[in-house]
């Protein structure tokens, strides 16, 4: 079925771009990127071809997990700019047609929010604790934390406090580091708080918001302990547990639809981590949010069974609910998809950060083939962005960077680092300032002569901007076809798909009327038929008969 342009929803179908703000283009030369940098480059995500753009948080912030840690959620952190420059940047990116989605972190404040320093300072029982998560600890003198329950970031996820009286006391929750007090969800005023902070936004023009640990907000009353199993959980196990994936939280995001309804069309991308697809399409439910990124997708890596359970599971669950699929290969929390894809076991599942039932981030270690990890990395978004639904591309994969993984022990700024024991490096090399120009460093990331808050290789040059545009071999121009093509081809606003016969290890789809897409997950030639239609777009160079697609390659035919 092709629903009618004019009728459908903008987000349904959406490609919208990560910007992940430190690291996107730094226009005042502190070596930090910003809203200036952004409004910079809006004409260039305007010609790549998306739809829009969700900017990691840009709030006032100290910073202890680049900007999670919100201590305003209605101002502009200085390192960033101000009010007036993002309204400024809303404005120019509407005026390129380009919608812009902010970053709302619910879970937690940062412990420098005034509610908190009012909580710490007005003690025990007072009102001003209960919108965080306090309880007494247990053991002699409360000298145990309340739970067994653990940081994401390791390390216990209680904190003891001083009391005002200079006295250890009570201790609070923080699912993330301890500079990120988890909020009270049960209090009227967190929730009308944070009704207030969207409408807040939508008036300044925002067209939607991604959600932060969309499915951690609400906490089981009785606070039990995990106990051995339930700290290291596994994908698909079916025990409710205690702060993640709580039926709770649905109760918020009705409100919050309710709240977004009332400016039109404004989109919700929850941030979610459960045991199944069938979880997952509970928050997109009608009267619920929009859409919630599929990470078994990006899970799945590069074999084909995988792939296409991940995209079958995904579709099924959602089509009772009536939402569109979210897809995504890369985020600033996972492993750049170059240096995954190009691993041996670029299919191991294993999780880094506990961040939820299926877990999440992927392992930062083991040698990659980053030829390889490109070439994959060319065939996978071409098939992420024949799947029905919206994509997610992270700053920086149109020109195929990778993970940087030699960045000095004392640069590191990821709070897993530290918490870890300096056991896990965390997520700072898939955070590295872009490439726009050749040369050397800053590669026009800043102004000649600054220095970016995180080194960027040497051999990054080669990968800028300036170095891809133009050169029909590239990532970026791949992107932009893909992009470019994705719009005009009517095949790729159908809904649904339909699986036709491949030989093994070959994913072969089609899309509405006359839109065919062949993914070879193997390493090897495949014969290709390619049944009347012409080839739009390969992530290779196909002979000339066009009747072989070589091994780890994609093509579109129409
Ligand atoms: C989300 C963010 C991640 C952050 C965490 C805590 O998973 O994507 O970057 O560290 O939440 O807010």
């Amino acid at each position: 079925m092709t629903v009618d342009d004019a009728a459908r929803p903008w987000w349904r179908d959406a490609v919208v771009y990560q910007i992940y703000i430190r690291s996107f283009a730094d226009g005042d030369g502190d070596g930090i990127g910003d809203i200036a940098g952004v409004r910079s480059r809006l004409p260039y995500l305007r010609d790549l071809g998306v739809d829009a753009v969700w900017i990691n948080p840009w709030f006032p912030s100290p910073m202890a997990d680049g900007g999670y840690d919100v201590a305003d959620y209605r101002d502009i952190d200085p390192l960033f700019g101000t009010l007036a420059d993002a309204d400024a940047l809303i404005a120019e990116a509407h005026g390129l047609g380009l919608r812009v989605l902010l970053d709302i972190v619910p879970n937690h404040t940062s412990d420098r929010h005034p509610w908190f320093v009012d909580a710490l300072a007005a003690g025990r029982g007072s009102p001003e604790r209960l919108r965080y998560l306090f309880r007494e600890g247990r053991g002699r003198g409360g000298s145990e934390p309340p739970t067994d329950w653990e940081s994401v970031f390791g390390g216990p996820a209680w904190t003891r406090v001083l009391e005002p009286d200079g006295l250890p006391g009570q201790w609070y929750l923080h699912l993330f580091a301890p500079e990120q007090p988890d909020l009270d969800w049960s209090h009227p005023e967190v929730r009308a708080e944070f009704e207030a902070i969207l409408r807040f936004w939508y008036e300044r023009g925002a067209d939607g918001f991604r959600i932060d640990v969309a499915h951690g907000l609400v906490k089981d009353p009785a606070f039990p302990d995990l106990g051995p199993r339930l700290r290291a959980p596994r994908a698909g196990d079916p025990r409710p547990h205690p702060h993640w994936d709580q039926d709770g939280v649905h109760d918020i995001y009705r409100r919050w639809r309710a709240v977004a309804d009332a400016y039109g069309e404004r989109p919700f991308v929850a941030e979610v981590f459960v045991s199944h697809p069938e979880r997952l399409a509970r928050f997109v439910r009608p009267g619920e949010l929009h859409t919630a990124f599929d990470f078994r997708f990006l899970k799945a890596g590069w074999e084909p069974n995988r792939l296409r359970e991940a995209i079958d599971d995904g579709l099924r669950a959602l089509e009772p609910v009536g939402a569109p699929a979210t897809w995504v290969l890369s985020n600033h929390d996972q492993v750049r998809h170059v240096t995954r894809l190009g691993r041996a076991a670029a299919t191991a599942p294993e999780a880094v950060l506990p961040l939820g039932p299926a877990g999440t981030t992927l392992p930062v270690t083991g040698p990659s083939d980053l030829a390889l990890g490109r070439r994959r990395a060319r065939a996978a978004v071409l098939l992420m962005l024949a799947l029905p639904g919206s994509a997610y591309l992270y700053q920086g994969e149109e020109l195929g960077l990778e993970e940087v993984l030699d960045l000095p022990d004392e640069l590191l700024q990821d709070p897993a680092w530290m918490r870890s024991g300096h056991t896990i490096r965390g997520r700072d090399g898939c955070r590295i300032p872009l490439p726009w120009t050749d040369g050397a460093s800053p590669f026009g990331f800043g102004p000649p002569g600054s220095e970016p808050w995180l080194p960027q290789p040497a051999g990054w040059g080669a990968l800028s901007v300036a170095a891809q545009t133009g050169d029909p071999g590239s990532m970026l121009e791949l992107y932009r076809s893909a992009l470019r093509l994705r719009r005009e081809h009517p095949g790729f606003r159908s809904d649904g798909m339909t699986w036709l016969d491949a030989p093994d290890g070959v994913l072969r789809f089609q899309r509405g009327d006359g839109l065919e897409v062949v993914v070879n997950v193997t390493a090897d030639d495949v014969r290709l038929d390619p049944g009347g239609h012409r080839v739009l777009l390969a992530s290779v160079p196909l002979d000339s008969e066009g009747d072989v697609l070589p091994g780890d390659a994609a093509v579109w035919l129409g």
